[in-house]
């Protein structure tokens, strides 16, 4: 009796998670938070039913309060009032809500964070892989973004950022910490994550591509830069972006470059914003505005 109920269940949630799937049709949010400091909320961020959205907070830092490397262990320090209760709430009141934590940023205060390539490889992939796993579990956290911004300019390529990268994603999915991983690279940083994402391309979900730093301003020249980082990575995984009073194109043009990205053969399969701490000011205008273009376009197909 018991195993003929857990069965039916397993049947019955295999067929919901396929239903969901299929209503999701795979389009994505991909919405950062938590960097700048400003007490920001999960709460006040619209979010719609049939979109599968990814609240990514900025940032878990292998670093101290000081700057000081740490040879893989991450903290976290985005805005405290993200706490794992908020988790824990807004996936609640929204199942179709994903939390992830990117790796690095910029800076942490005036110091400026670098790639540095570890001395010992092993320790900092075991490293990394414990303090993420406990993070994960304090956080209630599905998934990680990978946002390293400054390399030794003349040595990425030493292969140990795509390694010990690259590794890390493998163990964390393989190890069912995560079922999301991410990867953020700019115009400057592209080669190493091309290099990543060659090694490493099966355990990454989605390129949060920066395209703002481009600076690509109008709906056509977005179009050929969309095509240009699609032939880098994968154009399914790659998703165009867009900086709320920010660089790059700016205002409803965005919304007249997806539609001219889709006109020319691609799917636009999601939409990353940087971020809503900055949408705080405009009522989520563009958060609203993508996922109903999102939608829009899944039930058109
Ligand atoms: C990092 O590891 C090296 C040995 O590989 C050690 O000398 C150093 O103290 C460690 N740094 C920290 C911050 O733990
Ligand atoms: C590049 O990095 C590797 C590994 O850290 C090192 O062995 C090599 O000497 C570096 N090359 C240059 C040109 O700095
Ligand atoms: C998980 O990934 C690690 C890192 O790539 C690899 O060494 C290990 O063999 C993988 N384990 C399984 C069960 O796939
Ligand atoms: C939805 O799609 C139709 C047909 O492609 C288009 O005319 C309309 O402007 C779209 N609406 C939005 C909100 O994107």
């Amino acid at each position: 009796m018991a195993k003929i109920h857990h069965l039916f269940l397993l049947k019955t949630s295999l067929a919901i998670a396929f239903l969901l799937k299929g209503f999701c049709d795979g389009k994505v949010m991909m919405e950062y938070i938590g960097a700048t400091g400003a007490p920001v909320r999960f709460d006040n961020v619209p979010i719609e039913d049939g979109i599968d959205f990814h609240f990514i907070l900025g940032f878990a830092i292998d670093a101290d309060p000081s700057g000081n490397p740490q040879n893989g262990t991450f903290s976290p320090y985005w805005v405290s009032s993200l706490s794992p209760d908020s988790i824990v709430a807004i996936k609640g009141s929204h199942p179709n809500v994903k939390v992830m934590a990117s790796l690095s940023g910029w800076s942490l205060g005036n110091t400026v964070l670098k790639w540095y390539n570890p001395a010992n490889e092993q320790l900092w992939i075991s490293n990394a892989f414990d303090s993420i796993k406990s993070l994960v579990e304090t956080y209630h956290l599905d998934g990680i973004d990978v946002d390293y911004e400054v390399f030794r300019k003349t040595n990425y390529s030493s292969g140990s950022f795509s390694y010990c990268i690259g590794e890390l994603l493998s163990l964390l999915k393989n190890q069912s910490v995560i079922s999301v991983a991410t990867i953020a690279p700019f115009y400057n940083t592209v080669a190493p994550y091309i290099e990543l994402f060659r090694n490493y391309g099966d355990v990454i979900d989605y390129v949060n591509h920066q395209f703002y730093t481009d600076k690509v301003r109008t709906p056509q020249r977005f179009l050929n830069d969309f095509r240009l980082r699609a032939q880098q990575f994968d154009k399914a995984k790659v998703l165009p972006a867009y900086e709320v009073n920010g660089r790059g194109i700016q205002g409803d043009r965005f919304f007249d470059a997806l539609k001219l990205i889709e006109e020319n053969g691609f799917e636009v399969n999601g939409v990353m914003i940087w971020s809503a701490d900055a949408s705080v000011n405009n009522q989520y205008y563009y958060e609203r505005k993508s996922q109903a273009f999102l939608l829009n376009s899944t039930s058109s197909i």
